[in-house]
């Protein structure tokens, strides 16, 4: 026995608990042990096992450290089925999640107790995989095709009551799993329960109208991804195959996922979804409170925050204007939070008591007891200025005040303040109660403890935080608004705005650059072209074709017309642009471009300008940029982000293609220093995420 996985006698009862914290992954050692705990329950004299995970769940899964290298036996599939052929019956006793490997231990073994709360799931999706023992294979046996279908290919949990309505668990109770676990386990030997091996039930109907939708609705979904419509191909195994020869095969199908760039990605992300946080500057320093938050400004931006805090269970005051704006900005609320009832996000009983946690006023004095401020008004230095001298005066010793500001100097906002140490920016993404990103932007004079205040806000709220310096943009804008140009460029040279589109779609994004502008509206980039225009440096492009389609009224979505004809909810090619495209491309070098170089010109400029921020610490680490890109800018997970794929892809031979195209345009392609000097040093962003202090 290892010391990971315990074995005591209850009785008749062998107890077998899983001790691996934090989360009981399945590595090596718990597999080791779990294997020679069913050895030694064969061999003594008890007549049940019961599985049990110690601390706070049942098994988190597989140990995510160990893919990617070599596989050690004993092999989780083998051990899984070690589980299922005890000749005595086992029970497995759930507690928390129990996730990929975690969730095929529970079908190793024959009967399932899940106690209230446990969640099922197989997230190996997420991860650019599919279970890889025996989960495909034995849960269709179990539930059916239908349900499995529903369940792998999404890699979502779901809760124990309907895993107990699909027949996932025989039944659930309250109390501890150990104590639980062992009521049960003494009814069933009291009934003489006989061993129940689902990998011997028979095969699930095949049901092929019911695989065929799956993969139509996958293949949409998925946008570039294969793992879910591998799950799909090895749930159909399922249909045919003998359990041994089933999960062979679905061992195979896994360990080919294993080798692909997507997993490499997908790890990436899960990893830095954790690391994004860690800080050496708010390592064990306490947050302060932020249970009554004032919101100052209530248009698209302020409800939609207010709406996020509230549906976080905070207290809200959101200072307006005047009455109208209040009721106004009350209505928006209202409406955000009857959508989250509509979407299971708010049960409906909570409704009423989350909007009484609301008030709407029109007095700055409302928010003497606020712990936090949150301003979300015109973007204007003068405005924004006015607003925190008015904080400034109202609020609390020890408050947090925090600007909402896309762009503007957060150090120039906290200067009207008598309290800069206490200023911070939190920068929201529209809709607010939607989008997961809140970059943290830390002024010259922001105390630590404000940090960690906005860190602990961004992790009540369901969001991930991601550390930014101040400059025009922070992390996220400043990056799209290069890529954005690059596009531009491209436009000079050539290519239309619908082959862009279509080729960055083709990459994983959600939406080109410019269907993104007809959404957004053109009259939001030709603003920011106006703001910059003063300090644009006269080798910068233009776009003039974006201008005269704003002065034609041409705005995008809400006109109907912009780069795509808005009807009947269709977007088609707006061809009226052409002649503006023709007169800008006028002694520019034309040239024909396919899918790939548009993607690589786009995602470079992305890279270098991504570069440059992590060198002038506006990011810490390459980690938080890629981090921004995917939760606040669409970027495909599986690709990691965009500092992952230029590592995958090879910094010299992008380096070398950034030079290529300084030779027409060396304004744009000024190639960032740290990119050339990781690539003279052969190191990878990778290794700059692993540095000391970061
Ligand atoms: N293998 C290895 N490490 C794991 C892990 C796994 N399956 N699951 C979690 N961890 C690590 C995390 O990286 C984190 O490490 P850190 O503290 O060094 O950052 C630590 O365990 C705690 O995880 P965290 O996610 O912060 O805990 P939680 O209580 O919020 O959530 C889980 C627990 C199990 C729900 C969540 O960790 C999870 O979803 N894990 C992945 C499950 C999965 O994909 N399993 C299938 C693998 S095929």
């Amino acid at each position: 026995m290892t010391d990971v996985v315990r074995y005591e006698r209850d009785g008749a009862v062998a107890v077998i608990t899983v001790a691996n914290p934090p989360v009981n992954a399945l590595g090596r050692a718990v597999r080791q042990g779990l294997w020679s705990a069913i050895d030694r329950f064969a061999e003594d004299d008890a007549q049940i096992a019961l599985i049990v995970g110690d601390g706070k769940l049942f098994i988190g899964g597989a140990d995510i450290s160990e893919f990617g290298k070599p596989p050690l036996e004993p092999f989780l599939p083998d051990v899984c089925t070690h589980i299922e052929r005890a000749p005595k019956p086992v029970v497995a006793a759930i507690h928390g999640p129990a996730l990929g490997g975690g969730c095929e231990v529970a079908l190793g073994a024959h009967y399932r107790l899940a106690i209230a709360g446990a969640r099922f799931g197989f997230p190996e999706v997420k991860l650019g995989l599919i279970p890889g023992a025996g989960g495909s294979q034995r849960l269709p046996r179990l539930v059916g095709v239908a349900a499995s279908l529903e369940i792998i290919p999404a890699g979502d949990p779901i809760s124990a009551e309907k895993a107990l309505e699909i027949g996932l668990v025989d039944r659930v109770a309250d109390g501890g799993p150990r104590s639980a676990g062992l009521d049960y386990a003494r009814e069933l030997l009291a009934q003489n329960a006989p061993v129940r091996r689902v990998g011997e039930m028979p095969h699930p109907a095949a049901d092929e109208a019911a695989f065929a939708d799956a993969r139509a609705q996958w293949t949409r979904k998925a946008r570039g991804e294969i793992a879910p419509l591998k799950a799909i191909d090895a749930v159909e195994l399922a249909t045919r195959l003998d359990l041994d020869e089933g999960v062979a095969q679905e061992r195979r199908l896994f360990l080919e996922l294993m080798e692909t760039p997507q997993r490499a990605g997908l790890i990436h992300a899960f990893f830095n979804d954790r690391k994004v946080s860690r800080l050496p500057e708010i390592k064990d320093v306490a947050p302060r409170s932020f249970a009554k938050v004032g919101i100052i400004g209530g248009g698209t931006m302020g409800a939609g925050i207010a709406t996020s805090c509230l549906l976080a269970g905070l207290t809200v005051t959101l200072v307006e204007r005047d009455e109208a704006a209040a009721d106004k900005a009350r209505a928006t609320i209202t409406g955000n939070l009857d959508v989250a009832v509509k979407r299971g996000k708010l049960s409906p009983e909570k409704l009423s008591p989350t909007l009484d946690a609301l008030s709407t006023v029109t007095d700055y004095a409302a928010l003497a007891d606020a712990d936090l401020a949150i301003e979300a008004v015109f973007e204007d230095m003068a405005v924004k200025r006015e607003v925190f001298g008015r904080l400034d005066a109202v609020m609390k010793a020890g408050a947090v005040l925090a600007t909402n500001t896309s762009y503007l100097d957060v150090n120039e906002i906290a200067a009207a303040t008598s309290r800069p140490a206490d200023v911070i920016g939190l920068h929201f993404f529209s809709p607010a109660h939607v989008m997961k990103l809140l970059e943290v932007v830390v002024a010259d004079a922001t105390a630590p403890d404000v940090t960690a205040t906005a860190f602990a806000l961004a992790r009540r709220l369901g969001k991930v935080a991601v550390r930014a310096g101040v400059c025009d943009g922070f992390i996220g804008n400043r990056i799209l608004f290069t890529y954005r140009g690059a596009a531009d460029r491209m436009i000079l040279q050539g290519a239309s705005p619908w082959q862009i589109d279509e080729a960055i779609k083709a990459f994983g994004l959600p939406m080109g650059p410019f269907e993104m502008a007809d959404l957004a509206g053109l009259d939001i980039g030709y603003m920011t072209r106006q703001r910059k225009a003063a300090t644009r440096d006269p080798r910068d492009v233009v776009p003039t074709w974006a201008d005269e389609m704003y002065h034609r009224g041409w705005l995008g979505r809400k006109t109907g017309k912009g780069f795509y004809l808005h009807e009947g909810g269709k977007a088609v090619p707006n061809k009226d642009i052409e002649p503006l495209l023709e007169a800008a491309r006028e002694g520019h070098v034309q040239r024909t471009f396919d899918a790939a170089e548009i993607q690589r010109f786009y995602m470079a400029a992305m890279v270098n300008e991504a570069a440059k921020v992590v060198e002038e610490g506006i990011a810490q680490r390459p980690l938080d940029v890629d981090v921004t890109l995917l939760y606040g800018y669409g970027f495909p997970r599986w690709r990691g982000g965009p500092l992952h794929w230029a590592d995958s892809e090879g910094l010299p031979a992008l380096v070398s293609d950034m030079e290529t195209w300084a030779e027409a345009d060396p304004y744009f392609w000024q190639v960032s220093p740290l990119l050339k000097r990781l690539v003279a040093e052969g190191r990878t962003f990778a290794s700059l995420n692993e540095e000391e202090g970061k």
